[in-house]
């Protein structure tokens, strides 16, 4: 009887089983149709590299960054571990005492209407700081590999308003050029004209931050504490064809970074991203203070239309990536992203984060992430890092360092590297079968 009851309940449990399987296999099926993103980050370099740029030809990367008193390029056809296989190619060491010979920032090598171009800001030695511009130096054929040839310096780009500004990159919609770029605001004289009529609107009021005479025209402002991002349509890559239009002005509180100087607020290190089925198209660009663990990236979306009118870009209310909180694992302060399209459909984002909350400008390391993209935008899940202690005395601090070594070995990062090792071993097949 006992036994009999009990091959019954068996039998019972046995299809219970069956059935949980099935559920099981079901919600498997279902989760491969969402799935999760995968927020690996794998760190690329071992020092600081800031305001890194990738870009690719012929199954090479190229990766350059803020050398400060130089232009390198390193070029390897492995970006996992381009910092020991690259070939690094000094490409411009401008002569003592030249204009653009001081705080050399945020290069970027760019392929355009035939020929290699590199635009990078630079500060006259004399002049400090407040004298950093756009400059541009021309390289090869684009049919040749960048970093064989010779480069020459073509000077600032023409005609741009006497204005600080930094960052510059060179996008194109619609086979026009334009450039972006982060910079001290101007006065509405010095802008383009299609913009007046915006700012004459409400919209003025939120974004003056309180440092506009009044709320109908837009003042220039020589303080440092605000850049606003301007795009200007080109004529060729080194020509301007129409005065700065500001589309991305700092005003949603996470985009301010206050310190012992003020409310710093700050918009800067545009990129231009598509996404692959061509839905999306927008510029990402960087906010808060670039030297705190608060400094994130936002998105300024292109919504079609005139690219001089500010309207035609629609700002994100909320960030695409940021540290996780600042007791969490990090890493920190994640921004100055560049995206590449790396074939196969993937795009992927390298930008810089450093490993603790308070390294400040040291230690910003190379970073690689996918991007994925939503009916929304770009996702790149948001913010990284685990969550630690949020608060305590030394222990827990303590607990927070460990827990930070460990993150940097943590086995996702190896997901990210097969991926990316998967797909150059792709790239490279496909080329050979051509
Ligand atoms: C705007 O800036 C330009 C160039 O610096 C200057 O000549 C002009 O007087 C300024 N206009 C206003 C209204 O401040
Ligand atoms: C600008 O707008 C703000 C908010 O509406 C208002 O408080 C302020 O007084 C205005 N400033 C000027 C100079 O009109
Ligand atoms: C506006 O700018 C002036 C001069 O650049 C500066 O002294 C002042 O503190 C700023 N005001 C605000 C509210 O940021
Ligand atoms: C240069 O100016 C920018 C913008 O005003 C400021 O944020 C930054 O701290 C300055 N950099 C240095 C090295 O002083």
């Amino acid at each position: 009887m006992s036994r009999l009851s009990f091959s019954a309940s068996n039998a019972h449990l046995q299809m219970a089983l069956i059935r949980a399987l099935l559920w099981l296999l079901s919600l498997g099926g279902l989760a491969a149709m969402h799935q999760p993103y995968d927020d690996s980050t794998l760190t690329l370099t071992s020092f600081g590299t800031p305001d890194p740029f990738l870009n690719s030809f012929h199954g090479q990367y190229y990766l350059t960054f803020t050398a400060g008193d130089r232009i390198e390029i390193w070029s390897s056809n492995s970006l996992v571990d381009i910092e020991t296989s690259a070939t690094k190619h000094l490409i411009w060491k401008p002569p003592h005492g030249a204009v653009d010979s001081a705080d050399i920032w945020a290069p970027e090598l760019h392929a355009l209407r035939g020929r290699w171009y590199i635009y990078y800001t630079a500060a006259n030695p004399r002049k400090g700081n407040k004298s950093h511009r756009l400059y541009v130096l021309g390289g090869p054929l684009a049919t040749e590999e960048p970093c064989s040839g010779q480069w020459e310096f073509l000077g600032p780009i023409h005609p741009m308003p006497d204005q600080w500004a930094i960052d510059g990159t060179v996008f194109e919609i619609e086979d026009q050029l334009y450039l972006a770029y982060s910079g001290w605001p101007l006065n509405s004289s010095e802008l383009h004209q299609s913009d007046h009529d915006d700012f004459k609107n409400k919209r003025a009021t939120q974004y003056n931050l309180g440092n506009a005479s009044d709320n109908k025209t837009m003042v220039a402002d020589t303080s440092g504490l605000v850049q606003h991002l301007y795009i200007v349509r080109l004529d060729t890559p080194t020509t301007a064809d129409s005065k700065p239009v500001p589309v991305g002005l700092p005003y949603q509180s996470w985009e301010i970074t206050h310190d012992g100087d003020g409310a710093h607020a700050i918009n800067e290190g545009p990129q231009w991203l598509s996404s692959p089925d061509g839905r999306w198209h927008g510029l990402v660009y960087s906010c808060g203070g670039s030297w705190t663990h608060e400094y994130k990236m936002a998105t300024l979306k292109y919504r079609g239309g005139e690219p001089l009118d500010p309207s035609s870009w629609r700002k994100s209310e909320a960030p695409l990536l940021q540290m996780h909180k600042q007791s969490g694992t990090g890493p920190f302060g994640p921004g100055h992203g560049s995206f590449l399209h790396i074939g196969g459909g993937h795009v992927i984002a390298v930008y810089h984060a450093t490993d603790g909350p308070d390294d400040g400008w040291g230690n910003r390391r190379a970073r690689v992430q996918r991007v994925t993209f939503t009916e929304k935008g770009p996702y790149m899940g948001k913010s990284f890092g685990v969550e630690g202690p949020v608060k305590g005395g030394i222990l827990a601090r303590f607990a927070a360092k460990l827990s930070r070594k460990k993150k940097t070995s943590v086995a996702k990062n190896e997901d990210l590297r097969a991926f990316l090792e998967a797909q150059r071993l792709e790239n490279e097949a496909n080329a050979d079968g051509m």
